[in-house]
């Protein structure tokens, strides 16, 4: 996976400068979506957590979009807003300590923020699923598996046991556990199996959309590979859009349609993966790629971003990358960026660079060039 990573982050580092220049004269400030075939859109998503030490903004004016059958990654550094997002969608947040300030979550042309608890419980793991962060924390471990299965199933098809057993048992193969596990514990098994076992229980009412938070990030690399080809063929099988939260470009690489860099709550990036694999733009994303270890160089140390993401507490008054981009001006401390559309696909990206206010664009790009 890494060497085909290599390939594609080389390639898409040899293709940038010539795309920006190539391009650049086409940028211009206005965001074009097709509404109509979305079957998710998070638009300007805010959610603060009000602690005890001050108020955590979380999530900040976040947004992205996911066609049917598409599968759209989150990519982010530790405390990014990430899993909140996941679990804002879901309708998990706990009010108190969470509050959702703004924003809209539409789901097949209904906003969910509107919707009561009652209707929720109708769209929350048979709708819409989600595999969470942790394999062992999601699983309850005094339950059988098949039990943990046939319950969602019952709850939601409202079939008696014995059929919510039966098609537990089903999906306990399609993921490969042999059915006369069925009726052990968590424990029981191991972490590439309980994590399979949640993607059973995530998958058992065949829901439209499913969020993956990290489904692999506790595994080793060999069972990684192993659960992300089944997760890849169980959505191709049941046609199932997905949201994959993860901080591995091979992830992405590996699984995702389109790709949206999460930075302190907000989307910094997106666009399809070909948009942000060949000509990445922010100088985040650009951070981010630089990082990845070139396996056909001898580098002596690797690349990192210097610095820390903001505290969420604290966040800059201007673009929340400022702290740590070696291209920021006095705007990007004072301002804001807005969303600027890039030549490409679906490509967006919020910096002062693109906005046409920033009169070292052409400095910044060719710096890039040279890079
Ligand atoms: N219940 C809570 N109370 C207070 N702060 C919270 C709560 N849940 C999340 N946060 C804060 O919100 C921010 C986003 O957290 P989140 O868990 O969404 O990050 P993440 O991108 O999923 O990170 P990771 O990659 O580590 O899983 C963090 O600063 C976190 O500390
Ligand atoms: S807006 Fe300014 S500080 Fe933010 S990423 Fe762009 S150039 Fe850097
Ligand atoms: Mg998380």
């Amino acid at each position: 996976m890494n060497d085909m990573l290599n390939e594609t982050v080389n390639a898409a580092a040899e293709e940038t400068a010539e795309v920006i220049a190539e391009e650049a004269a086409g940028i211009n400030t206005e965001i074009v979506s097709d509404e109509s075939e979305n079957l998710l859109e998070v638009k300007d998503l805010t959610v603060e957590f009000h602690t005890d030490s001050g108020i955590v903004q979380a999530i900040n004016g976040l947004s992205f979009s996911l066609k049917a059958g598409e599968t759209v990654g989150l990519v982010g550094e530790t405390g990014a807003g990430k899993t909140t997002t996941a679990l804002a969608i879901m309708g998990l947040i706990n009010c108190p300590p969470g509050f959702y300030k703004s924003g809209e979550i539409i789901y097949k042309g209904k906003d969910l923020m509107k919707i009561p608890e009652s209707e929720y419980l109708k769209i929350r793991g048979r709708e819409i699923s989600m595999i969470f962060q942790d394999p062992m924390t999601a699983l309850n471990p005094v339950m059988p598996v098949i039990d943990q299965i046939s319950e969602v199933i019952k709850n939601h098809k409202h079939v008696s046991a014995k059929e919510a057993r039966e098609e537990a048992i089903e999906m306990l193969k399609v993921v490969r556990i042999p059915p006369e596990r069925a009726d052990e514990y968590p424990h029981q098994f191991s972490g590439g199996m309980r994590q399979r076992i949640v993607i059973a229980i995530a998958l058992a009412c065949n829901p439209a959309l499913l969020i993956a938070d990290e489904p692999t990030t506790a595994l080793d690399v060999t069972i990684q590979a192993q659960v992300l080809e089944m997760m890849r063929e169980l959505r191709d099988n049941f046609n199932t859009s997905m949201i994959m939260i993860t901080h591995d470009f091979g992830v992405v690489a590996e699984t995702c349609d389109k790709v949206a860099i999460v930075y302190a709550g907000e989307v910094l990036e997106s666009g399809t993966k070909r948009d942000i694999f060949k000509n990445p733009s922010h100088p985040y994303t650009v951070g981010l790629f630089g990082a990845i270890p070139n396996l056909n160089e001898d580098t002596e140390f690797l690349y990192q971003i210097e610095g820390l993401m903001p505290d969420p507490m604290d966040l800059p008054k201007g673009c929340p990358f400022a702290p740590r981009c070696s291209y920021a001006k006095d705007i990007c401390h004072a301002e804001k960026p807005c969303v600027s559309r890039l030549p490409g696909e679906e490509h967006v990206v919020k910096c002062h660079k693109y906005t046409g206010s920033d009169e070292n664009q052409e400095i910044v790009n060719e710096e890039w060039r040279d890079e």
